[in-house]
């Protein structure tokens, strides 16, 4: 009886429903509901990540972790408009490296930065089109007040990662341990860029871990004493990492280096590994292949985003403090319109011909009317790397 009545309820509110008098007409969502494990939405969040790394100039290629929720919007013709909200994972490869984040490891898990992304990945499937026309991420430290307290005998010892660089020793790890690299080095000399990432510790002392890119100075070993002007536009050609202890006499200092390959450009271009073939979608792999839809030229064909960096979750709420924790711990927001019928945005880039081109894009929609197989499998799952 209990678990008859909300059903028979449910059949009176139907038929209530199919007699009363006709309302204004409401137009149901058009956006349906996907699996977060399916294969073809899969590529997409895979397709739409390689975008977003490839788009950013700062920070760390992001790895996916799981697809949290999908929404499919059908547009004219065989196309199609996705909703995606990605929990992604930093690796440790810097973006500037260019690496598809399934070349790139993961950090230690003290030592992650997780969050998670919304993107608007428009497929058109004739026109072979797969693009990212927006997005937006947000990230955070894993939480140390959360690992200690999920596991207080992990040898945290004090450490933290964070992005800030003001303390003097962050900078003397780094210029120390550059040093060393290029007394080390036979003939090119480098110089810092800036520090991207810094981890403190104790050991025995404070300890110093730092990740810095470099530039290649425009002198070599033996006119060393010149070499205090460098061109400024000159890129980043490498990460190295450097370590610093600052407690004993003899401060020990280590340094490795990693050089980006895709530096040097080669002749044929940035182009010359771009043959998607046929779109069979699924089967779409995170690489090179943005530029396989026929919109090779096109500036404008790069998504419009950025990537936010939030302190760790644990660190918000400083003790005694007032405030409560954030309502959304991981807020993102990817708005490119509030109204509800949606408004057309114009993709005519995207495409050969003359005609004009429109998508229809809706507000994002909310977290509470995700799908219900969402959200799917995580390479990761340790609730500390996923956002609640
Ligand atoms: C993306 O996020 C930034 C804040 O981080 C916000 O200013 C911007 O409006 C967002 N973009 C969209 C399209 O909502
Ligand atoms: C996800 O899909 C893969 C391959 O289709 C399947 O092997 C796996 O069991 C699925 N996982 C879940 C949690 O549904």
């Amino acid at each position: 009886m209990g678990l008859l009545l909300p059903l028979v309820l449910c059949a009176l509110a139907v038929g209530s429903g199919a007699t009363s008098p006709p309302l204004p007409v409401f137009n149901p969502s058009p956006l349906l509901s996907r699996g977060c494990n399916d294969s073809d939405v899969l590529s997409f969040a895979n397709f739409a990540l390689g975008d977003i790394n490839r788009d950013r100039k700062d920070g760390y290629v992001l790895s996916l972790n799981r697809v949290s929720d999908v929404r499919e919007h059908r547009q004219d013709g065989p196309a199609a408009l996705y909703y995606l909200t990605l929990d992604v994972i930093e690796t440790d490869c810097h973006v500037l490296s260019r690496k598809s984040w399934k070349d790139c490891k993961g950090r230690a898990l003290f030592h992650s930065v997780y969050g998670q992304c919304k993107a608007l990945f428009y497929m058109h499937k004739t026109a072979r089109i797969l693009h990212t026309l927006s997005y937006n991420c947000t990230l955070r430290p894993v939480s140390k007040r959360s690992i200690l307290r999920t596991c207080p005998d992990c040898p945290v010892l004090g450490g933290s990662v964070s992005r800030d660089f003001s303390d003097p020793s962050v900078l003397e790890t780094a210029t120390e341990s550059l040093a060393k690299y290029n007394s080390e080095s036979t003939s090119k000399q480098y110089s810092l860029v800036k520090i991207t990432m810094v981890s403190r510790q104790w050991v025995g002392g404070p300890s110093y871990s730092v990740e810095y890119l470099i530039k290649e100075a425009p002198c070599t070993k033996s006119q060393a004493s010149s070499c205090t002007h460098q061109s400024p536009d000159s890129e980043a050609v490498g990460l190295c990492k450097g370590s610093l202890i600052k407690s004993s006499r003899v401060k020990p200092v280590s340094v490795t280096c990693d050089f980006f390959k895709s530096q040097a450009p080669t002749p044929g271009g940035e182009n010359s590994a771009v043959n998607l073939g046929p779109v069979q979608l699924p089967k779409v792999e995170d690489s090179q292949q943005k530029k396989s839809a026929p919109t090779d030229a096109p500036a404008t064909a790069v998504p419009k985003g950025s990537v936010q960096y939030l302190p760790d979750l644990g660190d918000e709420k400083p003790q005694g403090s007032q405030e409560s924790v954030p309502v959304e711990a991981f807020p993102v927001h990817l708005d490119l319109t509030r109204n509800p019928q949606g408004e057309p945005v114009d993709i005519s880039f995207l495409f050969m011909g003359p005609e004009k081109e429109t998508v229809l894009v809706l507000p994002f929609p909310s977290k509470e009317q995700r799908s219900a197989e969402c959200p799917g499998p995580a390479q990761e799952d340790n609730p500390l790397l996923l956002p609640p």
